[in-house]
């Protein structure tokens, strides 16, 4: 298999003609072309295939989520995924190399992560709550760019977040804490409203949606910006899954699609969107 150069960043398991889906269960990253004496690991999801994508400079020790330097005993018990920031040195990003979905930076969350960079979006001082943070890359990186973040996750994600939380606290410019929310649950604990919802990766399997549009329309008020970041996924049931989640979404939300040249410069590809997403206004007859 083609290496990528280094400072580029290869998809976690992506097919010939199509990038991973995240399986809802858990996922054992599986390592396979490690060989003796070599520094570079690929990762492979089960299906065993990988592609590369090329996004961004990848930069410091590492280069991509599937491209690790690593040694390879130390790679099912945890490894470093470096996000360069243009503000200074890069987030230190701990994956695990197995348990659930989560446990792994997506690309979607990187490109996320670099456009909140751009400085599109003000965030010093926003408040800001992230769902289905997995290792809290997009909200660590919005909290290093002075916003107040809530990270939030599945309970057996909590403890990866606090690690990467805890790596990163030195570059924290807001705050960032981590707490549990599992979609279509109360969420009275998370009101106010937050000035943006962050979401990377998160419509991948169809009995989450209905929770998870429960969630942002408990969660969202008139202000509230949600921005959606996801993977275009053609094979199997994703089309289908996408399908449905915007039909429903767009009930009670209407929504914009950020344009490519709006992403990083480095950090984007045409298969993974960012979507500005507003509830609607409902207009009453006076
Ligand atoms: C594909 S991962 C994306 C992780 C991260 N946002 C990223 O892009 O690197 C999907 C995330 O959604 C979380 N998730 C899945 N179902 C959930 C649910 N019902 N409630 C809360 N979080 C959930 C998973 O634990 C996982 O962290």
């Amino acid at each position: 298999m083609e290496q990528p150069p280094r400072g580029t960043l290869r998809s976690l398991g992506a097919a010939a003609e199509e990038t991973a889906t995240p399986a809802p269960g858990s996922t054992q990253l599986l390592t396979d072309t490690a060989e003796a004496g070599e520094e570079t690991l690929s990762l492979h999801f089960p299906s065993g295939w990988c592609q590369e994508r090329r996004l961004g400079g990848g930069g410091g020790k590492g280069g991509g989520a599937g491209s690790v330097r690593a040694a390879s005993a130390a790679v099912m018990a945890g490894f470093v995924r470096e996000l360069e920031r243009r503000g200074g040195p890069a987030l230190r990003l701990e994956q695990r190399g197995s348990g659930g979905v989560g446990c792994v930076v997506w690309d979607a969350a990187l490109v996320l992560a670099k456009f909140l960079e751009t400085g599109a979006c003000p965030l010093a001082r926003r408040n800001v709550l992230e769902l289905g943070a997995g290792t809290g890359a997009v909200g660590i990186m919005a909290a290093t760019l002075g916003a107040n973040v809530t990270v939030t996750d599945l309970e057996e994600l909590q403890e990866l977040l606090r690690v990467n939380i805890e790596n990163n606290k030195h570059l924290v410019t807001g705050s960032v804490r981590a707490k549990v929310l599992k979609w279509g649950e109360d969420v009275t604990e998370f009101q106010p409203p937050p000035d943006y919802i962050l979401m990377a990766d998160c419509i991948y399997y169809e009995e989450s949606l209905e929770p998870l549009l429960k969630t942002l329309k408990d969660l969202t008020g008139p202000n509230t910006c949600i921005l959606c970041c996801y993977e275009q996924r053609t094979v199997g049931k994703n089309p289908e899954i996408e399908r449905k989640y915007f039909e429903l979404l767009q009930v009670d939300f209407e929504l914009e699609k950020i344009p490519l040249d709006k992403h990083d410069e480095e950090y984007r590809s045409e298969d993974i969107q960012i979507l500005n997403i507003h509830r609607k206004q409902r207009n009453f007859p006076s």
